[in-house]
């Protein structure tokens, strides 16, 4: 009995849920939408366009230099996300977070700041193989720039790495490690707190790319004891056009600036420039702050939920997927690791992947196809690419049904 009503709380939650995503209620290709791209971006509910709006009617003006009284209104909102971030990740203070224009923006700034000044020749960079382009190719830049290497964390058939391999990889030349939280293409969570604490053994420090993390885990940053944490707003409910980038305070001091221009300064004569205290240090220019002020009802949508009952429904959602798609013949899972996010990658034998995603949108459905910006995990698993579908808090198990039917109308199809 307690399970039933346990369970209908939990739909009518959804349905009030699904209410606040306008887009939600629109039709494609004559189907009520079903959107399963949520890896790439999530939709957006209304409070969050609503800011949107509301900054650009009431307040818009630029931060932190104008004493008037819509830049004080337009600069506390945009002070008030940077400490609705702070919370969100348990940063110690309010001035460790940056605000940049997404995670691949904050792996840049880290490569280019922190990356420049203390990796020389001869030093080493770990990434795992599942990583997302974002976390290979900063890197690869700085190790074309300084001589250093890139050293790679291998993948299992599960699509997991080894803690063997990790502590065989790690060595004294090793000044940074990054990973990813959880895989986009895959799902896999990472045991990212056992790797930071193996790395700041070995005298490196470590980066999280949290994209695929923060939308659907509880993080603490100082739990985890990382040094810096990238993650974007579009893929946890808020807009477009803004990350974030946690570091440690002392890091981001010890760091020379990222771009230079208005802000990031103290002063500026022909002589010299000093520069401002972080985390201006790090935001030169007049920055996203519509967007960043809209990010804070997002985070506020998140936390009335709760990313437990967030991460519950995602998982049940995952579940019957999974058990749903595995009984249709010729589908095959990419990646089966034990802990994941709600991210499901696959193939049907015989039809490519843009193929499958052609015929679930031509039924309203929208998974996302091809290499997910992780080519050299694709080549480790020698197909060019999955067809993925994500789940969010919004989705519904009719919705993962329609998927089942629609891959298993697909499949019969297949040679
Ligand atoms: C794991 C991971 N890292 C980095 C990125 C890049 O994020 P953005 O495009 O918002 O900079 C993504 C985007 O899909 C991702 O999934």
């Amino acid at each position: 009995m307690a399970v039933e009503v346990n369970f209908i709380e939990q739909e009518l939650n959804i349905s009030e849920i699904r209410d606040q995503f306008p887009i939600l209620s629109r039709e494609v290709n004559g189907y009520p939408l079903a959107y399963f791209d949520n890896a790439a971006t999530t939709q957006k509910p209304r409070s969050v366009i609503d800011a949107i709006t509301h900054y650009y009617n009431n307040f818009n003006a630029n931060i932190h230099r104008g004493v008037h009284t819509l830049a004080e209104e337009a600069t506390s909102a945009f002070e008030q996300t940077r400490i609705a971030v702070q919370q969100f990740v348990n940063a110690h203070e309010a001035e460790e977070i940056i605000f940049t224009k997404g995670t691949s923006e904050s792996i840049n700034l880290v490569a280019s700041t922190y990356g420049k000044a203390f990796v020389k020749s001869g030093d080493e960079i770990i990434i795992t193989g599942m990583e997302h382009h974002s976390n290979i190719v900063p890197w690869q830049m700085l190790c074309e720039e300084n001589g250093a290497s890139l050293k790679i964390i291998p993948i299992s058939e599960t699509g997991e790495i080894s803690l063997d391999d990790f502590r065989e990889t790690l060595t004294d030349k090793t000044k940074i490690v990054s990973v990813c939280m959880a895989s986009n293409a895959l799902g896999t969570i990472n045991p990212v707190k056992e790797l930071a604490r193996l790395s700041h053994e070995a005298g490196a420090v470590v980066l999280l790319d949290a994209a695929q993390a923060l939308p659907h885990l509880e993080i603490d940053v100082q739990e985890l004891n990382c040094d810096f944490l990238a993650a974007s707003a579009h893929k946890m409910y808020g807009p477009t056009g803004v990350g974030i980038l946690y570091g440690k305070r002392n890091l981001l001091e010890m760091m020379p600036p990222y771009q230079g221009g208005g802000e990031m300064i103290k002063e500026v004569t022909f002589k010299k420039t000093t520069y401002n205290d972080i985390p201006f240090k790090f935001e030169a220019g007049t920055p996203n702050i519509a967007d960043v002020v809209a990010f804070k009802s997002a985070i506020d949508f998140i936390n009335g939920i709760g990313k437990k009952m967030i991460a519950e429904h995602e998982t049940e959602l995952l579940q019957h997927a999974i058990s749903g798609l595995s009984e249709i013949e010729k589908v095959n899972f990419i990646g089966e690791a034990k802990e994941r996010v709600s991210v499901l990658s696959f193939n049907i034998e015989g039809i490519h992947p843009f193929d499958v995603g052609m015929m679930l949108d031509a039924m309203g459905i929208a998974v996302r196809t091809g290499h997910h910006c992780t080519m050299p995990l694709m080549a480790r698993f020698d197909i060019e690419g999955t067809v993925r579908a994500s789940f969010a808090i919004y989705n519904t198990i009719e919705e993962i049904d329609r998927l089942i039917d629609g891959v298993r109308k697909i499949a019969v199809r297949a040679k």
